[in-house]
């Protein structure tokens, strides 16, 4: 939450009568209070109404002088307020409860990537290379891993509904190939509305577990086959009516990212439909948006040697694979997200 910053300090700070800097490296303290509050369960005991110092320390068995430090910090960051009956969450604090719940889950992720990862930024800026391996290191933190999984979940669940409607298969599909898949939301989804349809999801191995336990769930396994493998060089089945490459371009720089684009073009039948779901590099949404995907661009390049690729760049990787006149599908539900659609020619 910004400071709330009286405006003649903001106006002298705006006009470099100071180091307007310092706000961030402020925020910066306020964040990693917000993320060790979610983790010693401080915004889930005041959801259940305000508490005073001593009663929410014994709570939750916590030293009281340090927790006051921290709940102070958070007062001054705009998420927690001192009231008459002790410290209660103000309206941008009431965003957050748990480290698995909610915009929680996502601030509890984003704060190991950032503290974890982000070291040595200038070097992948002055090289042109990556400094970190992001999926080798996810791989080695199995509860960040479960935290990415589940804030790709929580996207999907979100946008599911909205895919469906904007990209359907061509007629009444019987294979779908979902590279980078793991979680399966998206395949089952498909599943679900097309009776007749079976499943190949393809990612790394570790990805799986959750799309094979939620296949499971749904009682829909025996049309699911889960392939464990690199996208780059993995085998994957060819002749299918529908192909989705979804939030994985991004992961990769441009000349692996055009190479996916032709593995997943060579796996449809002719007349099948590859279906792309990409971050786009200039949502036309708020600030905030604009703000979050400029980062998230950075933490691509810096992280794993990706990048928010332009739409327009995609669209021709498709048709230079064969598949002809894309259609871009903007999401209503979120202004970062946009599909591209084409079919096979043949
Ligand atoms: C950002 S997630 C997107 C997941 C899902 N498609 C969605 O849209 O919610 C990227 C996915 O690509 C997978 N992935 C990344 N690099 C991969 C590789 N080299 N081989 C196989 N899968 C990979 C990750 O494990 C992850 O499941």
């Amino acid at each position: 939450m910004p400071l709330d910053l009286p405006p003649d300090e903001a106006a002298t700070l705006r006009r470099g009568e100071g180091p307007a800097v310092q706000i961030d490296l402020i925020q910066t303290m306020i964040f990693h209070a917000a993320v060790a509050a979610l983790r010693l369960g401080v915004f889930s005991a005041l959801e259940r109404g305000p508490r005073e110092l001593g009663a929410l320390a014994g709570e939750l068995a916590v030293d009281e002088a340090n927790l006051r430090a921290l709940l102070r910090l958070l007062v001054t960051g705009g998420y927690l307020a001192e009231g008459e009956d002790g410290y209660e969450r103000t309206p941008a604090g009431a965003w957050l409860a748990g480290p698995d719940d909610g915009f929680g889950a996502v601030l509890d992720f984003w704060h190991s990537l950032i503290g974890g990862l982000w070291q040595g930024l200038e070097e992948t800026v002055r090289t042109g290379k990556p400094q970190r391996d992001f999926y080798a290191w996810l791989q080695e933190r199995p509860d960040v891993l479960t935290g990415f999984q589940g804030v790709q979940l929580r996207i999907a669940e979100w946008l599911e509904e909205e895919v469906l409607e904007l990209a359907g298969p061509p007629g009444e599909p019987a294979r779908l190939l979902d590279l980078g898949g793991g979680h399966a939301r998206y395949s089952l989804a498909y599943c679900r509305r097309h009776l007749g349809l079976s499943a190949t999801v393809l990612d790394l191995p570790e990805a799986l577990e959750p799309g094979r336990a939620a296949v499971e769930d749904a009682g829909l396994a025996e049309r699911f086959t889960f392939l464990p493998g690199d996208l780059r060089t993995a085998e994957a089945p060819g002749g299918q009516d529908v192909v989705l490459l979804f939030n994985v371009l991004h992961g990769f720089p441009a000349d692996t990212a055009r190479a996916l684009v032709g593995r997943a073009a060579g796996a449809l039948r002719p007349g099948g439909r590859l279906i792309v779901m990409e971050t786009l590099p200039d949502p036309v949404g708020s600030v905030r948006e604009e703000a979050f995907t400029r980062g998230f661009d950075l933490n691509l390049i810096h992280t794993q040697g990706g990048r928010l690729h332009p739409v327009e760049t995609i669209a021709g990787w498709m048709e230079a694979a064969g598949c002809g006149s894309v259609e871009r599908r903007d999401l209503t539900r979120s202004a970062a997200f946009c599909l591209l659609v084409a079919d096979r020619e043949g």
